[in-house]
């Protein structure tokens, strides 16, 4: 057997934006919210994979209704940390969404491309209605409108990762949102 590698401290280089406490309030909010206004509706929580895994399991937990959970898979293709704006459904739900109040539970709108893409995907299944929840906004790099009904944080243009967000597909089980300071630490 080869000998066990020093452990590698993922959070090194990566300062905190969002912690743990601040996302545990804000999603507690949020879904006290979506609460209020689905009272007597028939809600589907549609998640948007794979970065609003974690934010959705927080969220559906602190929804006090009864509800469906449903997953689409999304893959934007585009340089590196940018996207192209050509948007591919990679998994689809496993339930017709008509007459559903489908909430869509995206991890960060950023130029809004994907968003936009699939808002007209999902319209065309004939939902009750279609309202987008994101935890993270990113106004400045907008190339689509998109109105956000339930927002967890506005940012900066920055690059962030964890609590779902990745960086090259790593870094989603951070607890908090942060952001890399120092690209050369191992992950
Ligand atoms: P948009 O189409 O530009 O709005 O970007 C949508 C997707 O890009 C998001 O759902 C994320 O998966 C990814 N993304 C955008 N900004 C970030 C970021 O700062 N960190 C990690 N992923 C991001």
């Amino acid at each position: 057997m080869e000998p066990a590698k020093p452990p590698v401290d993922i959070r090194e280089g990566i300062s905190v934006i969002f912690t743990e406490e601040q996302i545990r309030a804000r999603v507690q909010e949020l879904g006290e919210q979506i609460t209020r206004d689905y009272a007597g509706g028939n809600l589907v929580l549609l998640c948007i994979l794979k970065g609003s895994c974690l934010f959705m399991a927080d969220l559906a937990r602190a929804i006090a209704l009864p509800l469906r959970m449903e997953f689409m898979g999304v893959s934007s293709y585009g340089e590196d940390t940018k996207t192209s704006g050509v948007v591919q459904i990679t998994q689809d739900v496993s339930t017709p969404l008509a007459d559903l109040d489908v909430l869509i539970v995206e991890d960060i709108v950023d130029t809004g491309l994907t968003l936009s893409y699939l808002q007209e995907q999902i319209h065309t299944r004939r939902p009750a209605s279609v309202r987008v929840c994101s935890l993270l906004h990113k106004p400045a790099r907008k190339v689509r409108e998109i109105h956000i009904d339930y927002l967890g944080f506005t940012i900066e243009d920055r690059f962030v990762v964890g609590y779902g967000l990745d960086w090259s597909q790593k870094l989603r089980n951070l607890p908090f949102i942060g952001e890399v300071t120092d690209p050369s630490k191992p992950r």
